[in-house]
């Protein structure tokens, strides 16, 4: 199966930054490849972006959005902006935006049926602390963060979300699961699909695991079982360095 590459700046990079690696980007993009590569830009860049990737396969993404539409909500972006700006997906749920920004999963049910309501797709963060790893609590928080999140949901809406698997410790600590753990994870993230909707959308739900991804690990993170990709934060920032992760998956 073809795979899928997000690609997550976070708060990295001006819109003249943006332009430069966009540039370095396409120079050495496969247009014609199979893979679905995915750009999660600042607010900030999503104008150059959305001019630069034109007649490109790759897909314009954010990184958060308000829960509401419009109004009196001073510094927010609502998911109809981000549509009209070009957006395809966006990022919900991040461990970043959870914990700083006190994100609970009352909101991120908000933030998921606005971003559909808006058309756009979303990439679902879920992830369990070092203090639920350690504890053995990973397929409960994981249970719990899914079920929250895609709450009233139908189903066939879940073709527009993918699940991004993100151990809070393994993201920018150099550190990682095992191939088994996340395996595990991808496993229990299927059946956790399946019960709430169908055998079948726990078949064909996307999921990819982030989180210390770099060109020596991506490869074999991109392969484990039940796995449909990566989402991939420092690494990223360097147009040649993600052009190599594309290659080796
Ligand atoms: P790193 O790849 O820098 O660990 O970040 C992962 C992440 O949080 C992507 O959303």
């Amino acid at each position: 199966m073809n795979k899928i590459i997000i690609a997550n700046f976070k708060m990295n990079k001006t819109s003249t930054e943006t332009k430069d690696y966009l540039v370095r980007l396409l120079s050495r993009f496969d247009n014609a490849g199979d893979d679905r590569l995915m750009l999660c830009l600042p607010y900030t860049s999503l104008a150059i972006g959305k001019f630069m990737l034109e007649g490109s396969k790759i897909e314009l993404c954010a990184q958060n959005m308000s829960e509401e539409d419009e109004g009196r909500c001073t510094g927010e972006i609502s998911g109809r902006m981000l549509k009209d700006a070009g957006v395809e997906y966006v990022i919900i749920g991040h461990s970043e935006r959870r914990k700083k920004f006190k994100e609970d999963s009352r909101i991120i049910n908000k933030k998921i049926k606005s971003a559909l309501k808006n058309g756009l797709g979303v990439i679902l963060c879920v992830g369990e602390s070092l203090a639920d790893r350690n504890t053995l609590k990973t397929l409960d928080v994981l249970k719990e963060q899914i079920e929250d999140a895609l709450k009233g949901l139908y189903e066939n809406e879940l073709e527009k979300i993918i699940i991004a698997y993100e151990p809070v410790w393994a993201i920018s600590s150099g550190k990682t699961p095992t191939s088994k753990e996340v395996e595990k994870a991808f496993k229990g993230i299927r059946k956790i699909i399946a019960a709430d909707f169908s055998a079948k959308a726990g078949e064909e739900i996307a999921i990819v695991y982030g989180g210390s991804i770099d060109v020596k690990n991506a490869r074999q993170f991109a392969d484990v079982k039940g796995g449909n990709g990566l989402l991939v934060g420092g690494a990223s920032l360097d147009a040649a360095t993600l052009m190599q992760i594309v290659a080796v998956v």
